[in-house]
């Protein structure tokens, strides 16, 4: 088990004015930021990222609205982070989505789901490593 996980406020959070909010409850959940930074991705970089899904119908859509706005990247730090993440977020379909947790307050679809949190470990170090050099994380 590792203690680190990786996230991102997706551009539909950003756009609509709830970084702070997020941030804010992943740091009262008690997750402490050890790398944050504020980009956009290409479209290129967005389909790199989520290159696991390239055969899926709903590709195209997540590459053009995840490079379609500002997002903000983290590397975050919590006993057990990827699994009590996951729960912080929510289910993918946030009409799924136990109260209370980020997307149950933030997300409008499955498609546009405020947050991403790494399903694993191993996901969670490329994700990191993706985003973050060494000298931009604690
Ligand atoms: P994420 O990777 O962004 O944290 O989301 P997730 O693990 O909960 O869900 P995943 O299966 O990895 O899917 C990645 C993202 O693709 C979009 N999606 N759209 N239209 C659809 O049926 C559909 N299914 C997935 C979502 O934005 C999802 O977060
Ligand atoms: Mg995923």
């Amino acid at each position: 088990m590792s203690n680190r996980t990786f996230t991102m406020i997706k551009p539909d959070a950003f756009s609509k004015g709830h970084s702070g909010a997020i941030l804010d409850k992943i740091i009262k959940s008690g997750f402490r930021i050890v790398a944050l930074k504020l980009t956009q991705l290409s479209a290129g970089k967005a389909g790199e990222f989520y290159a696991v899904h390239s055969q899926r119908p709903f590709y195209g859509e997540l590459v053009s609205f995840m490079s379609s706005g500002p997002i903000i990247a983290a590397i975050l730090e919590k006993d057990n982070a990827v699994a009590d993440f996951r729960k912080l977020i929510g289910a993918t379909d946030p009409s799924k989505a136990d109260e209370g947790t980020i997307r149950k307050l933030y997300a409008a679809s499955v498609g546009e789901n405020a947050i991403h949190g790494s399903d694993s470990d191993e996901n969670a170090k490329i994700e990191g490593d993706f985003f973050f050099s060494g000298l931009e994380r604690i």
